[in-house]
């Protein structure tokens, strides 16, 4: 598909990833584009800056899908492309074990990382399914192929996310409905920077931190073939190859990559209170 003459929404659109596919959209002259974030400020300067409409909406409750949902459809008319994009991640504190996080993450998470997502598809898959055309574009993440080590919520939701865009495929593609996901490993925003130890930031940038704005050339590109799978990191299609062809030895791996990372780490050692 290709994104000229066609009306985008984009969740998460006030920084890092969603912003630069705001931006890479406006350069590729799409008819429309809507971003929004939790913060309606934040949101105005980018629709500034690329011509385009920007308000407040909270994508983890379906009610705050749909009122994004419809007053871009109010303004630019009906919605060719979605990119569900926000996302939280949150490391597994405070105890370091893999179920250490709070119900509270756990469930905040849920809802941003999957259920936003299937919360967009159910308000415009009718309109696209009667129009014959639609595209959903889903930011998950090389954490939902592999694993995002120190991070059980994040690991568990992007997984969670995979498995519904490849529902998604399989049930409407071929009723006109596009999908892809885009897969990154570390991309330097405040996602990336801003957890409060190094620990799964290290993991995740073992290949290299990429700009959003590379990420979204990659989604570009992936959009141009419609190609479900797009990862801005190439090395990703090794990964995933080595972890499905023999499973044990790839969690050894994982395993071993956790310790090299973490060797006199004592707060990554299970049961240890930071
Ligand atoms: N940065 C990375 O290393 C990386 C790697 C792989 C995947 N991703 C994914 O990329 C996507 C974008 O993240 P980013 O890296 O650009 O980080 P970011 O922090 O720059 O952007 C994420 C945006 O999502 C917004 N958001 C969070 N909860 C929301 C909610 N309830 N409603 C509306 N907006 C909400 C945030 O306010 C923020 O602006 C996420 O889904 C993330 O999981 C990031």
């Amino acid at each position: 598909m290709r994104v000229e003459g066609k009306v985008v929404l984009i969740t998460g659109g006030a920084r890092g990833i969603g912003r630069a596919l705001a931006e890479r959209f406006h350069r590729q002259r799409a008819a429309g584009i809507a971003v929004v974030d939790l913060d309606g400020a934040d949101v105005a300067q980018v629709a500034t800056s690329i011509d385009g409409l920007g308000f407040a909406a909270d994508v983890s409750s379906e009610a705050g899908v749909r009122q994004a949902i419809a007053t871009t459809e109010e303004r630019l008319g009906p919605i060719d492309l979605m990119c569900s994009n926000a996302g939280v991640a949150f490391s597994d504190q405070p105890g370091w074990t893999a179920a250490s996080q709070s119900d509270g993450q756990w469930d905040l998470a849920w809802r941003v990382n999957v259920m936003a997502h299937v919360w967009a598809v159910r308000a415009l898959l009718p309109g696209m399914l009667e129009r014959g055309s639609g595209y959903f574009l889903h930011t998950v993440s090389a954490a939902g192929l592999l694993n995002q080590i120190g991070d059980a919520v994040y690991s568990t939701t992007k997984h969670a996310a995979l498995g519904f865009a490849e529902s998604l495929a399989i049930t409407h593609g071929e009723q006109g409905i596009g999908v892809s996901i885009v897969c990154p490993q570390a991309v330097d925003t405040s996602l990336y920077a801003g957890q409060e130890h190094d620990g799964p930031a290290k993991a995740a940038s073992a290949d290299g931190v990429l700009t959003p704005a590379a990420v979204a050339d990659a989604v570009i590109e992936g959009l141009a073939d419609e190609r479900f799978l797009i990862l801005p990191h190439p090395r990703v299609a090794d990964y995933i190859q080595r972890k499905s062809g023999d499973y044990e030895r790839w969690l050894k791996g994982m395993r071993r990559f956790r310790r090299s990372l973490f060797p006199d780490d004592s707060i990554m050692q299970p049961g240890r209170e930071r």
